[in-house]
C-alpha cells in the first residue's frame, strides 16, 4: 500500500526522499511523487512509472525540507494527476495513506469556498482543509490539527507549507506512520525501512497522534492537543536484512531465510527444557486458565496458518477453535463467548481488517486477545493484552513466505502450552515436541534442497491458465496456501480443495490442461488422499504430487512426485508449504511476472 518518506535537514533532502520510497517500493504502488521547499516556493514532482523515473524527473529539484509518497490507488486511477503529493494554491503541500470517508462532503464545502480540485483523490481536501485554515493565520500545526478535527477515517499524513522551510507537520490514526530521529535532521516514514540510511532511532507514533518536526526538535501532540512524550527505540533492522544480497528477487531470500527464521523465532523455547505460558506475556497464564476456546482472526496467509493451527488446537490442546476471515467477522453479527481467547495473526501487524476485526471483538466483550506478528510495534501488537512475535526479520516480497512458517511455529507453541495447562500433555510428549521443535530448522534446509528439482517442474506450468491443489486434514490449508502463492504471483488461476471434495464438484474441471498438485504426507489421512488421486488420474488430470518418503508413491506417466525427505508429524505443514512456495516461484519465473510486486497487490493491506 502507500507509502510516506519526510525529511527536514541542512542537506538537500531529495536523495534521502528517493532512497526511502526505494525501500518502500515493496509495499506495493502504482505512482510516486515528491514535494520540497525551495526559496518559498514548493517544487513537485510525480511520475506514474517507478521510483526510478522520478528519481530522473526530480533531477534538478533541491531543498532542505520535503515530503514523498508512493500511491496505492483507491479514489481514482493510477494517474499523474492523483499522484501524491497534493497541492492547494502552491502554499500547501500533503502526502497520505488511508481513505478519508467524508471527502464528498468535504469536497462539496470546500468547492463551495472557492476550491479548484485537479484530481479524483481524498487526500486533495486535506490539502486544501490545511490551506483553509492555514490562509486565515493559523499556524501550520494549528490548521492540521483543525483540518484532522474534520475528517473520517484513516490516515497518516504529512504536510508542509510553502513559506515555512524548517516545519514539517504529521499524524496517525488509523495508519502507521513513524518519526526518524537524526543529528540536526529529522525524518517521517511509515516503515523505519525506509529511514534504515539515515538514523536507527525511532519514534513510533500513537492513535490520534499529531507531530511538529524541525531541524533539531520535534514535539508530540495526543488526539487532544496535549503534549506528550512518545518513547525512542533503537530499531534493530539492518539494512542487510532489507538489500537483495545474492538473491534475484525478495522472495527467494525470503523463502531461503526460513530455517534462520524458523530458529529465531523459537529461540526462547529450544534452549529450554519446558514450555511456559510466559512466552505469550507476563499475564498468559492467567488469561489462559480462564479460557475455553479460540477465535482466530486473520486475512490470507496468516488466516491459513490459522486454518492449520484449528487441527493442532483441537487435536493436541482439545480446546475448541474456530477461525475466521477477518474482514467478515468485523461486520457479522456473532455471539460473542467471553472465555473466548481472540487470536490475530498479521505479518504486518497493521492490516486494516484484521485490526478492525480485533477492535470489533473487544467491543463485543472479548477481553482476551492474543497478536502473533511480526512487527513489534504495529497497531495489532500495542492493542492486543498478549502478544507473541515471530521473529522472521523484515518481509519484503508480496508473498508471504517466511511469515506464514514462522507463524506456524508461534501457533504450534500456543497449542503445546494450552495443552499442557489442560492437562493434555505428558512431560514425555512436551520433551519430543520440543526435541522436534529444535530439529525443525534443519529439516526445512533439507527441503530447500529440492530447489533444482521444483524449478525443472515448474516449466511444466508455463502455458497452464488454471491448477487445482488438493490436500486433506492438517495440510487441506497448506493447498490453500500453495494456491494462494501460485495465482498471486503467476497469476494462474488456482483453487485449493479438501481432496474428500473433488467428486463433490471441482472433479467436473479436470482434464489434461488441468494440472493437479497434491499435498501428500504419510499421515493417517494418505491411503484415502491416493485414491482422490486416482479419480484424477482416470480423467486424464496431470498430476504433481508431493509426498514423503515412505509414501511409495512412484513416479509414472502423467504422474510426477517429489520425495520429501522426511516426516515430520504434526510438523509436517512447514516443511510441505516450502516447495509449494519453491513451485510458485518457479513458476512465476518463467511467466515472467514481477515476482515482488505483483500487479494490483500491495504487501500491507491498510485500507479496507
Ligand atoms: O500482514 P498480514 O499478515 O496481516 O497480511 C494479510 C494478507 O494481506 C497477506 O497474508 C496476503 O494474503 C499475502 N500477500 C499472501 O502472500
Amino acid at each position: 500500500m502507500c507509502g510516506i518518506v519526510g525529511a527536514v535537514a541542512k542537506r538537500n533532502v531529495v536523495p534521502i526522499l528517493l532512497q526511502g520510497l526505494q525501500r518502500l517500493e515493496y509495499r506495493g504502488y502504482d505512482s510516486a511523487g515528491l514535494v520540497v521547499v525551495n526559496q518559498a516556493k514548493l517544487e513537485r514532482a510525480r511520475s506514474t512509472g517507478r521510483v526510478v523515473e522520478l528519481t530522473q524527473r526530480s533531477a534538478a529539484i533541491t531543498g532542505h525540507l520535503g515530503i514523498a509518497h508512493t500511491r496505492w490507488a483507491t479514489h481514482g486511477v493510477p494517474s499523474e494527476r492523483n499522484a501524491h503529493p497534493h497541492m492547494s494554491d502552491e502554499l500547501i503541500a500533503v502526502v497520505h495513506n488511508g481513505i478519508i470517508e467524508n471527502y464528498e462532503e468535504l469536497r462539496t464545502d470546500l468547492t463551495a469556498q472557492g476550491y479548484v480540485f485537479t484530481s479524483d483523490t481524498d487526500t486533495e481536501v486535506i490539502a486544501h482543509l490545511v490551506h483553509s485554515f492555514y490562509k486565515k493565520g493559523a499556524s501550520l500545526l494549528h490548521a492540521t490539527q483543525s483540518s484532522l478535527a474534520k475528517l473520517i477515517g484513516a490516515y497518516a499524513i504529512g504536510v508542509v507549507a510553502a513559506n515555512n522551510p524548517e516545519q514539517l507537520i504529521c499524524a496517525r490514526k488509523g495508519s502507521p506512520l513513524l518519526l526518524g530521529i537524526g543529528e540536526n535532521e529529522n525524518f517521517i516514514a511509515s516503515d523505519m525501512s525506509a529511514l534504515l540510511a539515515v538514523t536507527k532511532n525511532v519514534v513510533y507514533l500513537e492513535e490520534g497522534d499529531v507531530a511538529e518536526i524541525g531541524i533539531d526538535t520535534y514535539r508530540v501532540f495526543d488526539a487532544q492537543g496535549k503534549a506528550v512524550q512518545r518513547q525512542m527505540h533503537v530499531s534493530e533492522l539492518t539494512n542487510d536484512s532489507v538489500e537483495l544480497g545474492e538473491y534475484r528477487h525478495y522472495m527467494l531470500k525470503e523463502i531461503y531465510e526460513q530455517p534462520q527464521a524458523l530458529a529465531n523465532t523459537l529461540e526462547a523455547v529450544c534452549n529450554s527444557q519446558s514450555l511456559v505460558p510466559g512466552i505469550f506475556g507476563a499475564e498468559a497464564a492467567a488469561s489462559f486458565s480462564q479460557i475455553d476456546s479460540i477465535l482466530i482472526l486473520a486475512c490470507g496467509t496468516s488466516h491459513n496458518s490459522g486454518l492449520v493451527a484449528r487441527n493442532w488446537l483441537e487435536e493436541i490442546a482439545g480446546i475448541p477453535c474456530n477461525v475466521e476471515i477477518a474482514s467478515e467477522y468485523r461486520y457479522r453479527v456473532s455471539v460473542a463467548n467471553p472465555k473466548t481467547l481472540v487470536v490475530t495473526i498479521s505479518q504486518s501487524g497493521e492490516t486494516a481488517d484484521t485490526l478492525a476485526a480485533l477492535n470489533h471483538a473487544k467491543a463485543n466483550g472479548h477481553q482476551h486477545t492474543l497478536a502473533i506478528c511480526n512487527v513489534p510495534e504495529s497497531a495489532i501488537i500495542r492493542q492486543s493484552k498478549l502478544r507473541f512475535l515471530t521473529r522472521a526479520g523484515p518481509e519484503i516480497g508480496v508473498a508471504s513466505t517466511k511469515a506464514f512458517t514462522t507463524q506456524l511455529a508461534g501457533l504450534f507453541l500456543l497449542t503445546l502450552v494450552l495443552a499442557k495447562l489442560r492437562g493434555k500433555l505428558t512431560s514425555k510428549q512436551e520433551q519430543q515436541h520440543l526435541h522436534d521443535l529444535r530439529h525443525l530448522p534443519s529439516a526445512v534446509q533439507a527441503v530447500l534442497n529440492l530447489d533444482t528439482s521444483i524449478s525443472k517442474l515448474a516449466e511444466k506450468f508455463a502455458n497452464k491458465h488454471h491448477a487445482l491443489f488438493l490436500g486433506r486434514g492438517l495440510h487441506y490449508p497448506i493447498a490453500l496456501e500453495g494456491a494462494l502463492k501460485l495465482k498471486e504471483i503467476s497469476y494462474i488461476h488456482a483453487e485449493a480443495y479438501p481432496a474428500g471434495e473433488l467428486k463433490h464438484g471441482p472433479l467436473a474441471l479436470v482434464d489434461k490442461d488441468m494440472p493437479v498438485i497434491a499435498v501428500a504426507p504419510n499421515d493417517t489421512l494418505l491411503e484415502k488422499l491416493k485414491s482422490n488421486l486416482q479419480e484424477v488420474r482416470a480423467r486424464g488430470g496431470e498430476l504433481f504430487v508431493f509426498a514423503d518418503a515412505n509414501t511409495r508413491m512412484q513416479s509414472s506417466d502423467g504422474v510426477s512426485v517429489m520425495q520429501m525427505p522426511e516426516h515430520a508429524g504434526f510438523l509436517s505443514p512447514i516443511l510441505h508449504t516450502i516447495p509449494l512456495q519453491l513451485l510458485a516461484y518457479y513458476v512465476a519465473l518463467q511467466k515472467g511476472t514481477d515476482v515482488d510486486k505483483p500487479r494490483n497487490l500491495a504487501k500491507s493491506v491498510t485500507v479496507e
